[in-house]
C-alpha cells in the first residue's frame, strides 16, 4: 500500500481594485487583498489575530453592483469583483463612523493607528454637539433597554461611566469603549476560551460586562490581560498605567521597549517589556509571533511586580 499525501490546491481569484486588476487566493477578504497590494483600509473591530466580528463599519468599500457599501474585513472576494476603496462616498462614510463614535465615547487615548485614521479623515469630535460632562453615576448600566433619556440637543449624548477599579491588574473605563468586541473575542474562542466578558444591554445601553455585571474578581476572569492587549481605545488599561496617567507621570517618550522571552515556562512566549524610570510599567506581546499571536497568560502579562519590589 502506498502512502498518500494530501495536497490542497488553492485557486486564484481575479478582481479589480481601484482600477487595477489583481489576483488573490480564493477565500481572501477584500481587506486582505487590498493590503497585499499596499492599499490600506482603516479598521477598528478587525484585528488580524481575531475572527472578524463585523461591527464597526469603518472598513467599508464600494463594490460595483452592490447598493450599499460593504465591510471589507469580512466580505470575501469573488471572480470579477470591482472594488473601489477611495471614493468620496467611502471617505465620508469612514469619517462619519469615527465622528459618531467620538461624539459619544471618550477617544482621547486611542491606538496610534486609530489616531492616524482620525487625523486622515479630519474627524470633528464635536460635530454632533459639545461633549457632555463626565457622569459619576454609571447611568448606562442602571438604565433599562429602551429607556435612554434623549439629550436636550445642546450636548452630544455620551456613554460616560466611572472607571471600574476592582483589582490590581487592570482597570475598565467603559466611557472609552467603542464596542468593537475585540476583548470579547480574545476572552472567547479566539484566544483564551474563558468567556468572562460579553455584551450586555441593547442600543445606547449596550456595554461590555461580566456575568450579571459582577466585579471582575467575582467573575470567571483569569487575568490573562488578553482583552487589554487588543483594546484599541484604552478602555482596558494596566492599573499601573492608569495610576501613572492620573498623577501625570506616564510619559511614553521616557519609556523603553525590550523584547525578551517569558521566563515562567517552556512555551517561550515573546514579551515586550515597557519600562519607565527603571520600572516595568507594562508587558505586551508581538502580534506577529507565531506561538502566541500577541496573547499571554497571567504570569507573563502581570507577573513582574516582584522585580519592582
Ligand atoms: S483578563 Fe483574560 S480572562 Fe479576564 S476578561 Fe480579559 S481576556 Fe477574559
Ligand atoms: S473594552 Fe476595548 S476591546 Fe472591548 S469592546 Fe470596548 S473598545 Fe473594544
Ligand atoms: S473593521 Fe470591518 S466592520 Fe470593523
Amino acid at each position: 500500500m502506498s502512502d498518500s499525501v494530501a495536497v490542497s490546491i488553492q485557486r486564484s481569484v481575479s478582481v479589480t481594485i481601484d482600477g487595477v486588476e489583481v489576483a488573490a487566493p480564493e477565500g481572501s477578504s477584500i481587506l486582505q487583498t487590498c493590503r497585499s497590494q499596499g492599499i490600506d483600509i482603516p479598521t477598528l473591530c478587525y484585528l488580524e489575530t481575531l475572527t472578524p466580528v463585523n461591527t464597526c463599519r469603518l472598513c467599508m468599500v464600494e463594490v460595483q453592483g452592490s447598493r450599499t457599501l460593504v465591510p471589507s474585513c469580512s466580505r470575501k472576494i469573488e471572480p470579477g469583483m470591482v472594488v473601489i476603496t477611495n471614493s468620496d462616498r467611502v471617505s465620508e462614510s469612514r469619517k462619519m463612523v469615527l465622528e459618531l463614535l467620538a461624539s459619544s465615547v471618550d477617544m482621547s487615548i486611542v491606538s496610534d493607528e486609530l489616531a492616524g485614521w482620525m487625523e486622515l479623515y479630519q474627524v470633528d469630535k464635536e460635530r454632533f454637539g459639545p461633549l457632555a460632562a463626565p457622569s459619576q453615576l454609571g447611568e448606562r448600566e442602571t438604565m433599562r433597554a429602551g429607556h435612554h433619556h434623549k439629550s436636550d440637543g445642546s450636548r452630544a449624548a455620551t456613554v460616560f461611566e466611572p472607571v471600574k477599579i476592582d483589582n490590581d491588574q487592570y482597570v475598565r473605563d467603559y466611557s472609552r469603549c467603542v464596542l468593537c468586541y475585540r476583548c470579547v473575542e480574545a476572552c472567547g474562542t479566539d484566544a483564551q476560551n474563558t468567556f468572562a466578558i460579553a455584551l450586555g444591554g441593547r442600543g445606547f445601553e449596550a456595554h461590555i460586562t461580566t456575568e450579571f455585571d459582577v466585579p471582575l474578581p467575582e467573575s470567571a476572569c483569569v487575568y490573562c490581560g488578553n482583552c487589554v492587549a487588543v483594546c484599541p481605545t484604552s478602555a482596558l488599561m494596566f492599573k499601573i498605567e492608569h495610576d501613572m496617567r492620573q498623577d501625570q507621570s506616564w510619559d511614553e517618550s521616557r519609556q523603553t521597549v525590550t523584547r525578551t522571552i517569558c521566563p515562567y515556562c517552556g512555551v517561550g512566549c515573546n514579551l515586550e517589556i515597557h519600562a519607565q524610570d527603571n520600572r516595568i510599567v507594562k508587558v505586551t506581546s508581538p502580534l506577529d509571533h507565531d506561538v502566541t499571536n500577541g496573547m499571554l497568560c497571567v504570569k507573563g502579562r502581570f507577573g513582574f511586580e516582584f522585580i519592582n519590589s
